[in-house]
C-alpha cells in the first residue's frame, strides 16, 4: 500500500466551490471559512477551537499563556522534536519522561518520579500513533492533584476517542496538527482546542500580533481562508476516514499481526499508525527512529523508550490506499 493523504476524492468539487467563493469574496484571510473550520472542530471536539498556521504555533500560544518561561515542563522522549522544541522556544526547561511498551505513550510511574524530582509547572502528554495514551486518566488526575498544567499533544490523534471522550478533553489544552502526513490534513495547519475560554481568547489574539490592543505579544500565526476551507471539508470527512481505517485494520491487518498494540475497552484509534512489535515485510518504518533525549544528546535512563525504539514497526494503513 502506497502513502495517501486522508482525503476523499469526491470532496474536490466542494473544495473548489469553497475556493471560488473565497476568490469572489476578496476575503482571503480572517474570514468565513476560518470561523467555520473552528466551529466544526469545536463541535467535533466539544471544546473551544482556534485555528493556527501549524501545531507548533498553536503550542507556543498555549505555553506562553501558561507562562512556562524558566520553568520545567516534562515531556516524553518518544515523540517528535516539535514537542520539546515548543517548550524551549517558549523559554521553558525540558526534562524527559519514559514511555510504556504497550502504548508508546507516557509512563505513569516515571512521571510520578519525575514530578518529585523536577517539580514541573507543566506536562506534555503525547498520544502517539493515533490512539489515546492508555494512562491518560491517571496522568490527568495526578497533574490536577499536584497543580500541574497538563497539555495534550494531539498531532496524531484526530478521530481518537475513549468511551466517546476525545483528546484535548483530559487537560487544559489539546493541540492538533494538519501537516501533510496526518490522518486528515490541510497541508499545513494546527488547531488549539480547550475548555478554557480565556486561553481561547488569548490564542485568537496571539496568532494575530495581539490585535488590537497589543497587550499580547504574538506574531502572525494565522491560517489562510483557502487552508481553512480545506479544513472544513476534512472535518466533515473525518468520521468516514477513521471508520475506513478501523475496518481495514480489522479485516486485513489484525489477523496478520497478533503482536501489536491492543487498545483498551471503549478506545477507538484514529490509526495515524498501525504499530506492531515484530519486524515485518513492507514496513513503513518506525514512528520515531531516535528518541528526543538522544537527538539532544541528553543522558537519561529511559529503558522503555530505548526498547520501543528498537522493537516497533508500522504496517502501511492509508485511507483508500492501494
Ligand atoms: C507528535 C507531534 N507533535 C507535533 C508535531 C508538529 O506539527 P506541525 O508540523 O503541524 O507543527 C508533529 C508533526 O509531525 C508530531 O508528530
Amino acid at each position: 500500500m502506497k502513502f495517501t493523504i486522508g482525503f476523499e476524492k469526491s470532496d474536490v468539487k466542494r473544495l473548489y466551490e469553497h475556493w471560488d467563493e473565497i476568490i469572489s469574496a476578496h476575503k482571503w484571510t480572517e474570514g468565513k471559512f476560518t470561523n467555520l473550520f473552528e466551529e466544526k472542530w469545536s463541535v467535533y471536539n466539544k471544546l473551544y477551537a482556534v485555528a493556527f498556521s501549524s501545531w507548533s504555533t498553536a503550542a507556543l500560544a498555549a505555553l506562553e499563556f501558561f507562562n512556562i518561561k524558566n520553568k520545567v515542563v516534562l515531556c516524553p522522549s518518544n515523540t517528535f522534536m516539535a514537542t520539546p522544541l515548543s517548550v524551549m522556544k517558549a523559554g521553558g526547561n525540558v526534562e524527559f519522561v519514559d514511555c510504556n511498551k504497550f502504548d508508546l505513550s507516557m509512563n505513569l510511574d516515571d512521571l510520578k518520579e519525575k514530578i518529585m524530582i523536577y517539580k514541573p509547572a507543566a506536562v506534555w502528554v503525547v498520544h502517539i500513533g493515533g490512539h489515546i495514551a492508555f494512562q491518560i486518566e491517571e496522568i490527568s488526575r495526578l497533574c490536577r492533584e499536584n497543580n500541574i498544567i497538563l497539555l495534550e499533544d494531539c498531532a496524531h490523534a484526530h478521530g481518537a476517542s475513549w468511551n466517546s471522550k476525545k483528546t484535548g478533553s483530559w487537560s487544559e489544552v489539546g493541540v492538533y496538527s494538519f501537516y501533510a502526513t496526518k490522518t486528515i490534513s490541510t497541508g499545513e495547519g494546527g488547531m488549539l482546542a480547550t475548555k478554557n475560554r480565556d486561553l481561547a481568547e488569548y490564542a485568537k489574539q496571539y496568532r494575530n500580533y495581539g490585535k488590537f490592543d497589543y497587550k499580547i505579544q504574538g506574531l502572525n500565526f494565522r491560517m489562510s481562508e483557502f487552508t481553512a476551507a480545506l479544513g472544513c471539508v476534512q472535518v466533515d470527512r473525518l468520521d468516514d476516514i477513521v471508520a475506513w481505517k478501523n475496518e481495514y485494520a480489522r479485516k486485513h491487518l489484525d489477523n496478520k499481526f497478533s503482536n501489536r498494540i491492543k487498545f483498551p475497552e471503549g478506545m477507538v484509534s484514529g490509526y495515524y499508525k498501525y504499530i506492531v512489535f515484530d519486524p515485518i515485510e513492507n514496513s513503513t518504518g518506525k514512528v520515531y527512529d531516535i528518541p528526543c533525549h538522544k537527538i539532544m544528546e541528553k543522558d537519561y535512563r529511559l529503558p522503555n523508550t530505548d526498547w520501543i525504539t528498537k522493537n516497533h514497526w508500522c504496517a502501511p494503513l492509508y485511507y483508500k490506499g492501494e
